[in-house]
């Protein structure tokens, strides 16, 4: 370790992410150092780039002295105490996290991908060499919620966790719905913000918040989760008629995570378009905001909410991390890092999972179709509460058209089985979009 006061910081990544720390780091330092009686100075020592040449629009940038494009000078460096990884992705990823635990220098990341691909053998690896990882920035942005369920939640069983934790498809959704404009220019605005992810696709198809609702579940169950046992759907098959229609219904439509234990003590984790209650109040985040209700059976339940990504709230999870990593290397007390501490549990196959449901069929509209559809519904003992079938005012004589059900609470499984059978049918043009009906608490 640094032998002078100050701890060297080595900062992997210098994109939104890791701008933001820079930039909070050269705010905020004193103040952290401050806060902690001296203790705790950070000073960056290091930034690896892919490109060194890259313009970086700050007041103050880094000394190019600072930069590197080889990782193994970062982790190596003996100036560098801890390892912040923010290039994201999970390969050179990996190798980053992995060498910072061998070498005991303990990781800040804010990469959720990461963490659920590989957060096996990284805790491992954190376990052995006894080295801690912090997260604090890969799930909800600015919101403390791991720290939340690791440290404030402690004496309660969690019952439930439910949020709204993608800010790139909240902020789709919300721009779609109050401007009017397309699914592709709100993401261009979100990407232009910083909100998304590198890869877009991974915002929008329900990835990010399924990455991140596995780690919510796995620090409030114990368990290693992977990310193959959750039901995922992104938001790229929400139309603006579901929107305008959820809203007639007093509904309206969110990317929802959904982390429930059931008193067989399987534990249900999904990510999906959902119709919640205009009056709940997960209703009213709106735009990049995030918030995660969390159902402890004492506590009874508490919101976070808070801005759930771009450079500085981000960073601002990040630089908390930071001057925990800090607290536990000049005052060792132990591993103070997150670690799974049981080997197994048991994820609800999504097929068991059971909630009211939104289904918009695309049919070729002839007398009997809706008839035929029901009959199919029937048959699996599916009922339905509501059939809508809107008239498209350019064309009322149209000969594709969309018609909705509303459908009674039943497992997916069920209804997926009635789904196969409608898509079946010679009137349907198109596989069935099926959104949840959520009734939260
Ligand atoms: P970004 O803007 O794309 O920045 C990535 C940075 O990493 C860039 O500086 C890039 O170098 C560098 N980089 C990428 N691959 C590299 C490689 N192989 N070798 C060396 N440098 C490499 O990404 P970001 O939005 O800051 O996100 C970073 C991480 O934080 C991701 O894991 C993301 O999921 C997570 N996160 C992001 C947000 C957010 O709001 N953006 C919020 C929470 C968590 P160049 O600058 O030279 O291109
Ligand atoms: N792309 C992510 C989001 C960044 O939009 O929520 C924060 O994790």
């Amino acid at each position: 370790m640094n032998s002078c006061q100050s701890l060297g910081v080595g900062l992997a990544g210098f994109g939104t992410v890791g701008a933001g720390v820079w930039s909070a780091l050269r705010t905020h330092a004193p103040l952290v150092a401050e806060r902690s009686g001296g203790r705790i100075e950070l000073t960056v020592t290091r930034i690896l780039v892919r490109d060194p040449a890259k313009p970086r629009n700050l007041p103050s940038p880094p000394s190019a002295e600072l930069l590197t494009t080889d990782w193994r000078e970062l982790v190596d460096d003996p100036s560098v105490d801890i390892v912040v990884e923010l290039i994201g992705g999970t390969t050179t990823a990996f190798d980053i996290v992995a060498a910072a635990l061998k070498a005991r220098k303990p990781v800040v990341t804010g990469n959720k991908a990461l963490l659920a691909e590989r957060g096996a053998e990284l805790f491992d690896l954190s376990r052995r060499h006894e080295t801690p990882i912090h997260f604090e920035a890969a799930v909800a942005g600015g919101i403390p919620i791991i720290r939340a369920l690791q440290e404030s939640f402690i004496g309660n069983r969690i019952l439930s966790i439910t949020g709204i934790i993608n800010g790139t498809s909240n902020y789709i959704l919300d721009r779609m719905t109050d401007a009017g404009i397309t699914f592709e220019a709100a993401l261009a605005e979100a990407q232009a913000l910083g909100y998304a992810e590198a890869d877009p696709s991974l915002d929008v198809d329900g990835r990010d918040a399924a990455h991140k609702a596995l780690l919510l579940a796995t620090l409030a169950y114990g368990f290693p989760i992977d990310p193959s046992q959750i039901d995922v759907n992104g938001i790229q098959q929400v139309k603006p008629s579901d929107i305008r229609f959820a809203k007639s219904l007093g509904y309206v439509v969110k990317l929802l995570a959904v982390i429930r234990e059931h008193p067989d003590g399987a534990v249900e984790v999904r990510v999906q378009p959902s119709f919640i209650a205009r009056s709940n109040i997960l209703a009213s985040v709106h735009g990049v905001f995030n918030a995660v209700a969390v159902v402890g059976d004492g506590v009874g339940e508490s919101v976070f909410y808070g801005h759930g990504a771009g450079a500085h709230p981000t960073a601002s999870s990040v630089v908390a991390d930071l001057a925990e990593a800090a607290r536990a290397l000049r005052c060792p007390s132990g591993h103070r890092g997150f670690l799974p501490y049981r080997s197994n549990g048991r994820v609800l196959p999504a097929g068991d999972t059971s909630t009211a449901s939104y289904v918009r069929f695309d049919v070729t509209d002839r007398p009997g179709v809706m008839a035929e559809v029901a009959q199919v519904l029937a048959r699996h003992g599916i009922g339905i509460s509501g059939t809508h079938s809107p008239v498209n005012p350019q064309n009322p004589d149209a000969d594709f058209v969309d018609m909705i059900f509303l459908l009674h609470t039943c497992p997916l499984g069920v209804l997926r089985k009635a789904l196969e059978e409608i898509e079946a049918l010679d009137c349907i043009n198109s596989t069935p979009v099926v959104f949840r009906i959520e009734s939260l608490g």
